[in-house]
């Protein structure tokens, strides 16, 4: 009996055009013969429309939840805000529809960076030094280590973080993906310009020290049973990998699999897996990690609860690399879906 398979994609963050990239791969090598697809997407502006598997025709769909109703299994490959956050986890929740990936907690923590970083220390993970603020009105509340709260100027606040984390620093909005409002600022004046520029995205703005070394990444697949694949390393064409770097840099490259020693490498996995399950995630995730220039130390970065998914993205070829498809994966991705009950 072939499923009945609702693919959405799109959605209403800044990552819209990166998750129909990946929609169109994932859609294009779906095994018609175990699934009849419905592929629905979500625009900018957050209506939704059924559209053919090449996702060029488009007819808005008026009743969300009915039309939801006659899946039996969805793939939301949504990035970022509205997505992969754990809102539409919810709905699907609401449904009672298997789906793929983490499940409402893993996403709503793995999209927000300071909770993640609350949960990576707890798990005895090494990560850099941060500090995090909210904007409130016209001010900051900082917030420290134990959450106790202080209302600041925008003044006071940089001083106290650059006090305690030095210079450059990493300024990023809590929930962003595709590098999207994140900056590196190099003196007092630029963290300021910075944490301006950041609160546009999101009021919870997390500062960070700078890692100096190499950006590597690892895939995992499983429910209780985790796989970790290869590791990849991403060489960025530009000061950090930044959107541009990342989307428009021709330049920036990655290199799978990553050329380490060989504990490094099965220490990144181990951690990878550890990141995962401290999270309570759930069918996949790409764990991120820096191993430091000077020290060759694994420093966490962050976790992506629904990874890049095209054909040529790290998540696939990770996979592919230690020998596993991406028509296998897609498969195995919703296999362990439904095995979530
Ligand atoms: N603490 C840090 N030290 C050095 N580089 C960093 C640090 N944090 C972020 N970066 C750089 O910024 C990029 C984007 O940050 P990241 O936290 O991965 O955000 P996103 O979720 O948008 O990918 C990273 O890929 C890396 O190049
Ligand atoms: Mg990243």
């Amino acid at each position: 009996m072939k499923k009945n398979l609702g693919v959405i994609f799109g959605g209403m963050s800044t990552e819209n055009e990166v998750s129909v990239e990946s929609a169109k791969s994932i859609l294009k090598n779906l095994d018609k013969d175990k699934y009849i697809i419905y592929p629905i997407f979500i625009s900018k502006e957050g209506e939704w429309f059924k559209t053919n598997i090449e996702g060029t025709k488009q007819d808005k769909i008026e009743n969300v939840f009915k039309y939801l109703q006659k899946l039996e299994v969805v793939f939301p490959v949504l990035h970022g805000l509205y997505g992969e956050d754990g809102t539409i986890q919810g709905v699907l929740e609401l449904l009672k529809i298997p789906y793929v990936g983490c499940k409402v907690l893993s996403s709503c923590v793995g999209m927000d960076k300071v909770y993640t970083k609350v949960i990576f220390k707890k798990a005895g993970l090494n990560q850099a030094k941060y500090q995090y603020i909210r904007k409130y009105k016209n001010k900051y509340i900082y917030v420290d280590e134990q959450f106790n709260e202080k209302i600041l100027e925008l003044k006071e606040a940089t001083e106290k973080i650059v006090e305690n984390l030095g210079l450059p620093v990493f300024v990023k909005p809590s929930q962003s993906g595709s590098s999207v409002g994140i900056n590196k600022a190099k003196t007092k004046e630029e963290l300021e310009k910075y944490i301006k520029y950041a609160e546009q995205f999101d009021n919870k703005i997390l500062v960070e020290s700078q890692i100096v070394g190499r950006e590597v990444e690892c895939a995992v697949l499983g429910n209780e049973e985790v796989v970790a694949s290869a590791i990849g390393e991403v060489k960025s064409a530009e000061d950090f990998y930044s959107y541009d770097a990342k989307y428009n840099n021709q330049e920036s490259y990655t290199e799978i699999p990553a050329q380490l020693p060989k504990e490094i490498s099965k220490e990144i996995r181990n951690q990878a897996i550890k990141a995962y399950k401290s999270i309570d995630g759930k069918g996949l995730s790409r764990v991120d990690f820096f191993v430091e220039e000077k020290t060759s130390k694994i420093y966490i970065n962050e976790i992506n609860t629904m990874p890049g998914f095209t054909n040529i993205s790290m998540y696939p070829k990770l996979f592919q690399e230690s020998g596993i498809t991406y028509k296998e994966l897609l498969n195995k991705l919703i296999n362990l879906a439904l095995e979530i009950r």
